[in-house]
């Protein structure tokens, strides 16, 4: 999604996530020099541990014994201090890091536009969001300091080895490039894995996501068995994937211990020998061995951070992803401020295409509303009412032609000043966790209670608000569990109103209301709709008569414009759709008109139209 063109690269984006360091430079430095003393101090008690033998034991020095033993011991209490500070400084700096990256998310999410949500899943961008961003912080947290204190503690090891015996030293490191290209080499093989898994954990989280928002509907179809079966499939993928990256990973341990065991057989060995011979004294071979081991732990380290950080590359490309995806909709930087509205919509030329669609889903649209008027779009299911309702808050850019407000291509304006205008009641109704006056306000959280209430009253929703023991402060659930579909988009109507728009576009907004809540919706809209331009899609010819303007939509195309009386001169499709509803013959020939192949959802909307128009009828 806005990345195809760039070759993607694990080290750039592991850069870039360390870059994420910079505000917890502080942390950072505090945690890294931390690591080193700690380390320091972990490299000086062979030293004392050698002297306590050599000098101590073996001249029976019992003052030195004692001062060395004391002397290890502190070491110790000082390398703990070191180790807390590490590890509390580098939690600081790494989850200060992955809060930055978290809120940059959510805040991305929020500026892309309706193409982008189309086609994202919403599992794969939670498991982003959260799973993705903590595998970076803890290569961030962990990995990176460690990586660093690595090599020194390496170099610094290899040092006093050859300080000590530079022949045996020599023998003994033969074993470092050989565990070195071991575990680069299962490196290579895992390293694609890494991000499958990421893909996969998305996967799970997406059908999860999924079957959490459908509950009811996999009840309702007793699909309880083949979404378990779903799951599980995912689930075993995502077991396969980190069982086989766990598998070859795991051999890299075996692999350096045998390493290590050699190590010390050769120290053993030819250090036993040079002992003899009285070039090695027993304090400095003990000193060489336990220094030799202490460098099998950091080699181990390696390969777990290179993992690591392997993974990391994986999941920091797939949070950079979001972070660089490109806005569809992007405000121009001489945008201008859009003024008070009129409220007078112009389509010129209109042609729109989805992405991903292999038909425009509008050709060659053109119209004009004059400020105050009320349209009604009619036409058959996807045949683009959505779509051209869609264009006017500029959810979507045209793919050729002009949307004009007030004469102003919704393409030159600022987004807040076109959309804070416009007052919309989409086809699906969306609620939030929060209280119905929260609700209600949601597009102006300063609106008096008065306000509120006067809007509810004109979407006919404040008497059942009222008739719960708490009225607007009654809370709703997730997607407004615990109120009816009528009731909720009742709420969603009253949303709109209060935003007191110059443009009202209401989407199938009676779509789940009955036939006399309805009626006494619209007496309250038309007082509301005077003044207003506005847009209102609904099934029942007994609404769409009442507009000023009726357009009339087939497959993309607006084949016919005017009033009730007007199109039942001229436009046959018009003629046919009223006379089918009010002249009583067989609704079925005007579903036949439909296009097929949209799926579960245009057939669950299509009967319940059947429905609507036998009521009617
Ligand atoms: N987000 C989308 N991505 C791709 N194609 C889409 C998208 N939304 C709608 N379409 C397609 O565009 C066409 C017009 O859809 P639109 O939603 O405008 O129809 P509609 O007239 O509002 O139908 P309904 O009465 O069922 O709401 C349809 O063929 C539909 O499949
Ligand atoms: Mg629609």
């Amino acid at each position: 999604m806005g990345v195809e063109g760039r070759q993607p690269s694990m080290k750039r984006d592991l850069w870039r996530a360390l870059g994420y360091l910079r505000p917890y430079w502080w942390e950072a430095l505090g945690a890294s020099l931390s690591l080193l003393l700690a380390t320091a101090s972990n490299l000086v008690t062979p030293r004392l541990l050698q002297i306590l033998i050599d000098r101590g034991i073996k001249a029976s020095n019992l003052r030195l014994i004692y001062f060395m033993a004391g002397g290890i011991v502190v070491v110790a209490a000082l390398r703990g201090v070191f180790t807390f500070l590490q590890g509390y400084l580098a939690e600081r700096a790494s989850q200060g890091v992955a809060f930055d990256l978290r809120q940059q998310i959510y805040t991305k999410l929020q500026s892309l536009s309706f193409s982008y949500h189309d086609q994202a899943q919403t599992g794969q961008l939670m498991t982003r969001a959260t799973n993705d961003v903590d595998i970076v912080r803890m290569f961030v947290g962990m990995g990176f300091p460690n990586l660093l204190n690595i090599v020194i503690v390496f170099v610094g090891t290899a040092a006093l080895l050859f300080a000590i015996d530079w022949q045996l030293a020599l023998m003994s490191l033969t074993i470092v490039p050989v565990a070195l290209t071991l575990i680069l080499t299962i490196l290579r093989r895992v390293m694609p894995r890494f991000m499958i898994i990421q893909q996969k954990l998305g996967h799970l989280n997406t059908v999860l996501q999924e079957n959490l928002a459908g509950a009811r509907v996999v009840k309702a179809f007793a699909r309880e068995p083949y979404e378990i079966q779903r799951f599980k499939a995912a689930n075993e993928d995502l077991l396969r994937e980190n069982l086989y990256v766990a598998r070859v990973m795991g051999f890299s341990i075996p692999i350096l211990f045998t390493l290590g065991g050699v190590g010390t057989l050769i120290v053993i060995w030819a250090g036993g020998l040079r002992v003899i011979g009285g070039r090695l004294t027993l304090g400095e071979l003990v000193a060489f061995n336990t220094y030799l081991a202490s460098l099998t732990l950091p080699l181990f380290f390696l390969g777990m951070i290179l993992g690591m950080m392997t993974r990391a590359g994986a999941s920091a490309r797939r949070v950079f992803e979001i972070l660089d995806a490109e806005t569809e909709i992007k405000e121009k930087p001489d945008a201008i401020e859009l003024p008070p509205l009129k409220g007078r919509v112009e389509f010129d030329h209109v042609r729109f295409r989805y992405i991903g669609a292999s038909e425009d889903a509008l050709k060659d649209v053109s119209f004009v509303v004059e400020p105050g008027e009320t349209v009604a779009l009619l036409g058959e299911t996807g045949s683009g009412k959505t779509t051209i309702i869609n264009l006017i808050p500029r959810f979507y850019d045209v793919t050729a032609g002009a949307v004009r407000i007030d004469g102003y291509d919704v393409r030159d304006v600022k987004l807040h000043s076109l959309r804070s205008q416009i007052g919309i009641v989409l086809q699906e109704t969306n609620l939030f966790t929060g209280t119905i006056r929260e609700n209600i306000a949601f597009g102006r959280p300063d609106a008096s209670m008065d306000e509120i209430i006067e809007a509810a009253q004109a979407a006919e929703a404040h008497d059942f608000i009222m008739s719960f023991p708490d009225g607007y402060e009654t809370r709703v659930g997730e997607r407004g569990v615990g109120l009816s579909g009528g009731q909720k988009q009742r709420i969603a109507i009253a949303r709109a109103l209060l935003m007191n728009p110059r443009i009202l576009i209401l989407d199938d907004y009676t779509s789940s209301v009955d036939v006399e809540t309805e009626a006494r919706i619209q007496r309250a809209l038309e007082r509301l709709m005077e003044g207003r331009t506005s847009f209102v899609i609904a099934q029942r010819v007994s609404t769409v008569r009442r507009a000023d303007r009726i357009l009339v939509l087939d497959h993309g195309r607006l084949v016919a414009q005017g009033t009730h009386e007007e199109l039942l001169e001229t436009s046959p499709i018009y003629a046919e759709i009223y006379y089918l509803q009010l002249g009583g013959q067989q609704p079925g020939r005007l579903f036949a008109l439909s296009t097929p192949g949209n799926g579960g959802r245009r057939q669950i909307s299509r009967s319940v139209r059947a429905e609507r128009f036998k009521e009617v009828r």
